[in-house]
């Protein structure tokens, strides 16, 4: 009996792999490293990494430095794997459907917020070759990925920006990227097929105290006080969607690697 709500688990998410699996040709930047079927879970004595996965991408699990050690495989397989493709891909198609379900004023001041690492751009690179588990994040190591500026676009986000601004509606970047980092982030963006925006802000030295919800909501404020609605807003971490002035409708993509506050 106690395996039944498990099976039936299983089964609906097969049945949606399945299901977004004829939706059309998946594009893919990074090659898979081992092929998932199913849910992709690994249970491993004493917590189930798909259930930790579930607890980050839901907010329950806040303020974790690292994935757990017995979780950084899970993790690897699942960022290179179609499991996190298939699960961006439902985000950015809900986020399509919401924004052609509106109708917009033309007067140019419909705005879509997007966030830039493992958002517009994807790190996957970096960490494939650093590792997803404890120690990961290095400054000087990530610094030095970021001033390569080759960070391939996440293929998801990329066909949801070309819609929204077929759709009339202009983006801004708001990115925990500091401003000396601006000129390698506009040619990467260029490079990887982000052609235009309407803003791209950087966080500058007066936030160097303040996590990035309070920055984020901070500038998200400064946009609306210059006349634009922020209709959405997407980003992997929630630190990009909550706070102030979040915008009509926001969007999770998943991100188990880290956590941003
Ligand atoms: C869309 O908005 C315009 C102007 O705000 C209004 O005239 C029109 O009736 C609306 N159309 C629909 C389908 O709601
Ligand atoms: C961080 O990366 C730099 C450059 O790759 C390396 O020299 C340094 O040892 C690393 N630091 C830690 C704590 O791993
Ligand atoms: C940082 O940006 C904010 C808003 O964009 C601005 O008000 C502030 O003056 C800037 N601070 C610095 C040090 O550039
Ligand atoms: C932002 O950081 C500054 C400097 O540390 C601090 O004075 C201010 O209270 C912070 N703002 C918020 C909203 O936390
Ligand atoms: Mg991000």
């Amino acid at each position: 009996m106690k395996m039944l709500p498990v099976l039936l688990f299983f089964l609906l998410v097969t049945l949606v792999a399945t299901t977004q699996a004829t939706n059309g040709a998946i594009s893919h930047q990074i090659h898979l490293l081992r092929p998932q079927t199913g849910s992709g879970g690994r249970h491993v004595p004493g917590i189930s990494c798909l259930s930790w996965r579930l607890g980050v991408e839901t907010h329950n699990i806040v303020g974790w430095t690292t994935v757990p050690a017995v979780c950084e495989g899970y993790v690897g397989h699942y960022m290179l794997g179609n499991q996190y493709r298939q699960d961006s891909r439902a985000v950015t198609n809900e986020a399509l459907l919401y924004a052609k379900s509106l109708n917009l004023t033309k007067d140019g001041k419909n705005m879509w917020v997007f966030d830039i690492d493992e958002t517009t751009l994807s790190n996957l690179p970096y960490y494939s070759h650093h590792g997803f588990g404890v120690e990961v994040y290095n400054s000087t190591s990530f610094d030095a990925w970021v001033l390569e500026g080759t960070a391939p676009a996440l293929p998801e986000s990329l066909k949801l920006y070309n819609k929204l601004l077929a759709l009339g509606i202009k983006v801004a970047f708001i990115t925990g990227r500091g401003i000396s980092q601006r000129s390698v982030t506009e040619i990467n963006l260029k490079y990887v097929g982000y052609h235009t925006w309407e803003k791209l802000v950087l966080k500058n030295s007066s936030y160097s105290g303040n996590t990035s919800a309070v920055y984020k909501s901070s500038e998200r404020k400064e946009l609306e006080k210059s006349g634009y609605r922020i209709i959405g807003n997407i980003g992997d971490q929630w630190s990009d969607l909550l706070g102030t002035n979040v915008g009509d409708r926001t969007f999770k993509l998943p991100d188990p690697m880290y956590y941003i506050s």
